[in-house]
């Protein structure tokens, strides 16, 4: 395997908004390594949700490749592309998406269930189970997602990312809703995600204390990178 686990070559994505076309990337390169923890900056509306839409493959560019372990992805059909998706691809999001009719162990192990293959169900539910210990909410595993603070929801959001074991992680403002404690927390989450597991991560955050820990960020401006930092040390 190679030690680039994503190459995004020329990457265009506009939408039309009435009759106007509104242009977000333009032509965005991009190259991410193995176990990378790369950090994604820029101002609001700059396209660093639509990346990530993209790279996970829940949208398509207008042109440009998305290249995973030498892969195209867009290349895939709707159902290849959902069943890639849940098996490489973890996502967590700034405001959770938590199932409310289901609790805490089901919505971490339903949505495999439903997207993925050949897993049974009590295998599932084992390692969703793990997962919630490795988060430490083993005891909130009958709760349901409402009964639960905003960090720990967050939390959940995290151990149902990891259930497949995916190789590469999308957090969108991963801290964005939560207070100063319940981010530190997030953020040692992640960073032990990266450290332990070799997980590799793409993070888009405001947030200063994890930007100085990831090993290099990127910031967006007008569609593309405008500037690459790597912090010393890394
Ligand atoms: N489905 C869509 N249809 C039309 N326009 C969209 C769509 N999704 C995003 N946009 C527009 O594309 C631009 C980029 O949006 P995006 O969500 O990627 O920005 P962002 O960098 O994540 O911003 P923020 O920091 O506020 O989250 C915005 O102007 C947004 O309104
Ligand atoms: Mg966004």
């Amino acid at each position: 395997m190679s030690d680039i686990i994503l190459q995004v070559k020329d990457l265009v994505k506009y939408y039309y908004d009435v009759n106007k076309r509104l242009d977000v990337l333009n032509g965005l390169n991009l190259e991410v390594k193995t176990g990378e923890m790369l950090g994604v900056s820029g101002p609001s509306g700059s396209g660093k949700s639509t990346l990530l839409h993209l790279i996970g493959a829940l949208d398509k560019p207008n042109s440009g490749e998305i290249i995973f372990n030498d892969k195209n992805i867009n290349t895939f059909s709707e159902n290849a592309s959902a069943k890639w998706r849940n098996k490489k691809i973890g996502f967590i999001f700034q405001f959770y998406n938590l199932l409310p009719e289901f609790n805490v162990l089901e919505n971490i192990f339903l949505p495999s269930l439903i997207y993925g293959e050949n897993v049974s169900r009590k295998k599932l539910e084992e390692k969703a189970f793990a997962l919630l210990e490795l988060v430490h909410l083993e005891h909130k595993a009958k709760s349901k997602p409402t009964d639960l603070s905003g960090g720990e929801q967050q939390r959940v959001a995290i151990a149902r990312a990891l259930v497949n074991d995916p190789e590469l992680i999308l957090a969108d403002e991963p801290t964005g809703s939560l207070d100063k404690e319940n981010s530190d927390y997030i953020l040692n989450l992640i960073m032990g995600l990266n450290e332990n597991k070799k997980k590799t991560f793409i993070i888009v955050t405001h947030n200063e204390s994890l930007a100085k820990k990831l090993s290099r960020w990127v910031h967006l401006v007008d569609g593309i990178i405008r500037e690459e930092k790597i912090h010393a040390g890394n």
